[in-house]
């Protein structure tokens, strides 16, 4: 049990757990930090028990006099110490990072009916999307609009310049190169948003045409892989904000952002590669020779073959991915044949809160 001495003050106080201090209907504070009073300390601490009964330490709180009682179990999980906090459940940290072998005999998947009726399917489901990025969902009915009946099965549709959902399939006159037969390789969707779709969903209701193999590589991965091999490049993919850019009659989006997010702690965070929309740089020379060295560096390393896991879109089939972090690639397709997906875009933020009242739900069960 690591002693009381060691919490600083204010960060106490800020966690009592009394109904003076929080509403107990919703937990939420109901004092501001500019309530707590200077010079704050502990006056006393004594052994407690909580209300329930279970093992608690008491503060009496000087000047003020307020008590607080905090349970032995929090003060355990939570006391200030060596042991580094949980991340967010974004970063690289919290990941399972792979590459094609690496989901030998494991690819994340989950039959529809299975994952709209049984409560563990789905949260094993939703899971693989936190740890892998992704979850291909087989059997989902090939109608219409369904792939956002599927988005609402864990949160909310995000309506982007594309609409509610958007068609892929061959347009005579397209906006954006998705709308053809042409290959494409590995990118992330929107990065000229601002905040970017965090998930994406690919729901294939037709697919005979030649070609069109799909492909995923996991970006976190690729960047973990570059900053090995050549950390001069990744430390530039991490710094240069990068203007990417879409236009069309109806839409002018531009978002300035490094290609290799990263948070507050130096870890990769959000991946953003499109060579289709990275517009014009505008930086010092050698800043740009430094940079298209490093965009190079890294659009070689997400193009080798290992790093990406190669599947074909089935009708019926719907892909759930993570759009900060894994790229999704297409092969050609001849333009005459029947090849027609429905993609829309969600939050992840979402997903994971869906994901969150299923384990708890489980784990009170
Ligand atoms: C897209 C896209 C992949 C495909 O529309 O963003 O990447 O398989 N499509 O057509
Ligand atoms: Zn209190
Ligand atoms: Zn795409």
């Amino acid at each position: 049990m690591p002693t009381l001495a060691s919490a600083p003050p204010f960060w106490l106080r800020d966690n009592c757990p009394c109904t003076d201090c929080r509403d107990p209907r919703n937990g939420q504070k109901l004092f501001q930090i500019t309530d707590l009073p200077a010079g704050l300390t502990a006056a006393t601490v004594r052994e407690a028990r909580t209300a329930d009964g279970s093992p608690a330490r008491e503060v009496v709180w000087a000047p003020d006099g307020h008590r607080s009682v905090y349970p032995e179990a929090w003060l355990d999980a939570h006391l200030p110490g060596d042991r580094t906090a949980p991340g967010d459940g974004r970063t690289e940290d919290d990941k399972e990072l792979w590459d094609a072998a690496g989901l030998a005999g494991r690819f994340p998947e989950a039959d529809w009916s299975a994952y709209t009726t049984d409560p563990a399917v789905t949260a094993a489901a939703l899971e693989n999307v936190m740890r892998f990025g992704f979850v291909l969902l087989r059997g989902v009915p090939a109608r219409d609009r369904q792939v956002l009946d599927v988005a609402r099965t864990f949160g909310f549709v995000r309506e982007t310049n594309y609409g509610e959902l958007f068609e892929v399939r061959v347009e005579a006159d397209p906006n954006n190169l998705a709308f053809t037969g042409a290959r494409i390789t590995p990118h992330t969707d929107n990065p000229y948003r601002d905040p970017v779709p965090t998930l994406q969903l690919l729901h294939c209701l037709a697919n005979a045409a030649r070609g069109g193999d799909s492909g995923l590589v996991d970006g976190f991965h690729a960047a973990a892989l570059l900053r090995a091999e050549d950390p001069e490049a990744y430390e530039v993919l991490t710094r240069v904000p990068v203007p990417f850019a879409f236009a069309d009659a109806h839409t002018s989006l531009v978002a300035h952002r490094p290609l290799i997010g990263t948070d507050p702690g130096g870890r990769i965070r959000e991946i953003r590669f499109n060579n289709r929309s990275i517009g014009t740089l505008r930086r010092p020379a050698e800043e740009l020779d430094a940079f298209y060295a490093a965009y190079r560096a890294f659009g070689e390393l997400l193009l080798r073959g290992e790093l990406q896991v190669e599947f074909r879109l089935a009708p019926g089939d719907c892909l759930i991915f993570d759009n900060t972090r894994l790229l999704h690639a297409r092969t050609a397709f001849a333009e005459s044949g029947d090849r027609h997906l429905q993609g829309a875009y969600a939050d992840i933020d979402g997903l994971a809160s869906t994901l969150a009242v299923l384990r708890g739900k489980e784990a009170t069960a």
